[in-house]
C-alpha cells in the first residue's frame, strides 16, 4: 500500500543540509496541498503552516538558541539551524474560540482536536517530506519560544504554536529501528 510505503521512509531526520533535492517550491506546494487535504473536527479548519527558509532559516534557529539563553546547547540547535527550513505548526485559537461559542457543550474538546487535526498535518507533511527525499523531525522548543519567534516572523497573536518540523537534504540515515511485536498494542475483536 503506498500509505504503508509512505509511512516506512518517514524518519527522525537529524542529519540535514540546506541544498535540498528538489526546488523549495515543491515543499510548498506539498504543505499546501497536505493543508487542505487533511481532516479537522467540524471541518473547523483551525490549523496554520508557516514555511520559514532561505535565511530566515537561520534567523529562526539563532532566535530558538537565544530564547533559552544558554540552556540548550549549540551543537544542538545548528543541527537544525543545517537545514533548508522549518515548517512551524500552529492553530488559530480565534477559530477555536468560535466553535466553543457554537457548540458549548463540546468547549473543552476544540483545542484537543485543534492539536490532534495539526498532528495529522504533521505526520503526513513528514511522510511527504520523505516521499520527496527529504528528511524531517519534530521540534518542540514552545512555548519558550513563542514571543521571540512570533516578532521575529510577524505571526499573528492569536496562532498558538504547536511544533517544529526543520528539514533539509538527507545527510545521514538514522539507525534501523527494531521490530516491535504488534500484537501487544494491537487488539482485534470479533
Ligand atoms: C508527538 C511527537 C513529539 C515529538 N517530539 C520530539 C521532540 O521534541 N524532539 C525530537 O527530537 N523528536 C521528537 N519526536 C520524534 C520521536 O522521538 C521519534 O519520532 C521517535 O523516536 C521514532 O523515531 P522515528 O521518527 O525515526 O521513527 C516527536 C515525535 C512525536 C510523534
Amino acid at each position: 500500500m503506498q500509505i504503508v510505503n509512505s509511512l516506512k521512509k518517514r524518519r527522525t531526520y537529524y542529519n540535514i543540509q540546506k541544498e535540498l533535492p528538489v526546488p523549495i517550491e515543491k515543499v510548498i506546494e506539498l504543505v499546501e496541498e497536505v493543508t487542505e487535504l487533511v481532516p479537522d473536527s467540524f471541518n473547523m479548519k483551525s490549523s496554520r503552516a508557516v514555511i520559514v527558509y532561505g535565511e530566515m532559516q537561520n534567523k529562526l534557529w539563532d532566535t530558538v538558541y537565544n530564547a533559552f539563553e544558554g540552556k540548550v546547547s549549540e551543537e544542538k540547535i545548528s543541527l537544525f539551524r543545517s537545514g533548508s527550513g522549518t515548517i512551524l505548526y500552529f492553530y488559530d485559537s480565534k477559530t477555536v474560540s468560535a466553535l466553543q461559542s457554537q457548540f458549548p457543550a463540546y468547549a473543552e474538546n476544540f483545542p484537543v482536536w485543534a492539536n490532534q487535526a495539526s498532528a495529522m498535518l504533521q505526520i503526513a507533511v513528514w511522510s511527504g517530506l520523505r516521499e520527496l527525499e527529504i528528511g524531517a523531525s519534530l521540534q518542540h522548543y514552545n512555548p519558550v519560544i513563542d514571543k521571540p519567534v512570533k516578532e521575529l516572523l510577524n505571526i499573528p497573536e492569536e496562532y498558538v504554536l504547536i511544533a517544529q518540523m526543520p528539514f533539509g537534504a538527507i545527510g545521514e540515515e538514522p539507525a534501523q529501528k527494531e521490530k516491535e511485536d504488534i500484537k501487544k498494542r494491537v487488539t482485534v475483536i470479533s
